[in-house]
């Protein structure tokens, strides 16, 4: 009975951690990230993610959840950890974290973009040799960098900061050039800032036939919710909630509230 009762107490200590008690849905996500995750000047939390998870995990499925905040560069640790149950963090897709953690189906589509300084001297992608450029770490973003400094034969800094902000800030200082990430996060910060703009260019969306954004692009990339290789029952329930959204409307009234065209 000793061994049954401890690993009875194992195993519900590890759903208490997966569910956050009870049927509760635990979410990490690097905030801020506008505008799919961040915070009101009232602290609401708000977003296009936060939105989704609204509809995917309580409207839909019936769970109560909750963001959890996390650091962006070990989130895909975190999530293994058992640390929350799901990753809804404008994720992209890639074969590298796929080889770690499943994906939902796509639920947004991204590009890298490069934002630099209005009266700066960077007018092409060209004029970033020999330069600085900043990036979130951990991020597609990031690798986007490491590709250009390749192509660049190693002549690129590349900065690498915490959380988007960061490297928003280095930018504006003139401790960067430029800040790769990903494009409509890049936008807001675009609209906030009017020392800022998109380098204008074509790129990998043109080059993928995609209904391009009328900016360079590096990537095209795709968005999807993270989750633990041992929970695909969760993941199929998440993915039909997903479809049901995009069918009924709901998809759309987020997405317009947040993006335009
Ligand atoms: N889409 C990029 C990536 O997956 C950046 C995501 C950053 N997300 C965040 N919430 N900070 O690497």
């Amino acid at each position: 009975t000793y061994l049954k009762g401890s690993a009875g107490a194992a195993a519900a200590f590890t759903l208490a951690g997966c569910l956050g008690g009870g049927d509760e849905i635990v979410i990490g996500s690097d905030i801020p990230y506008r505008p799919f995750e961040y915070e009101t000047t009232e602290g609401e939390l708000v977003g296009f993610d936060v939105e989704i998870a609204q509809a995917v995990f309580t409207d839909q499925l019936g769970y109560e959840h909750r963001f959890k905040p996390t650091s962006f560069d070990g989130i895909i640790p975190a999530l293994k950890n058992g640390n929350f149950r799901v990753i809804m963090s404008a994720m992209t897709i890639t074969e590298e974290r796929a080889e770690e953690i499943d994906f939902s189906d796509p639920y947004f589509t991204a590009y890298q973009t490069v934002v630099v300084l209005k009266n700066g001297d960077i007018s092409s992608k060209e004029d970033l040799k020999g330069k600085t450029v900043g990036v979130q770490k951990g991020t597609t973003g990031a690798a986007a960098a490491d590709s250009l400094k390749e192509e660049f034969d190693g002549n690129l800094n590349i900065q690498r900061y915490d959380q988007i902000p960061g490297a928003f800030d280095a930018l504006r200082n003139n401790q960067v050039v430029a800040v790769i990430n990903d494009n409509t996060v890049n936008a807001e910060f675009v609209n906030q800032s009017d020392s800022v703009t998109f380098l204008e260019g074509s790129g990998a969306a043109e080059e993928q036939g995609k209904n391009a954004p009328p900016y360079l692009t590096l990537t095209v990339e795709e968005y999807g919710i993270g989750f633990r290789q041992d929970d695909d029952e969760f993941r199929k329930e998440v993915n039909g909630a997903l479809e049901t959204i995009r069918e009924n409307g709901t998809y759309d009234e987020i997405y317009s509230k947040y993006f335009s065209g």
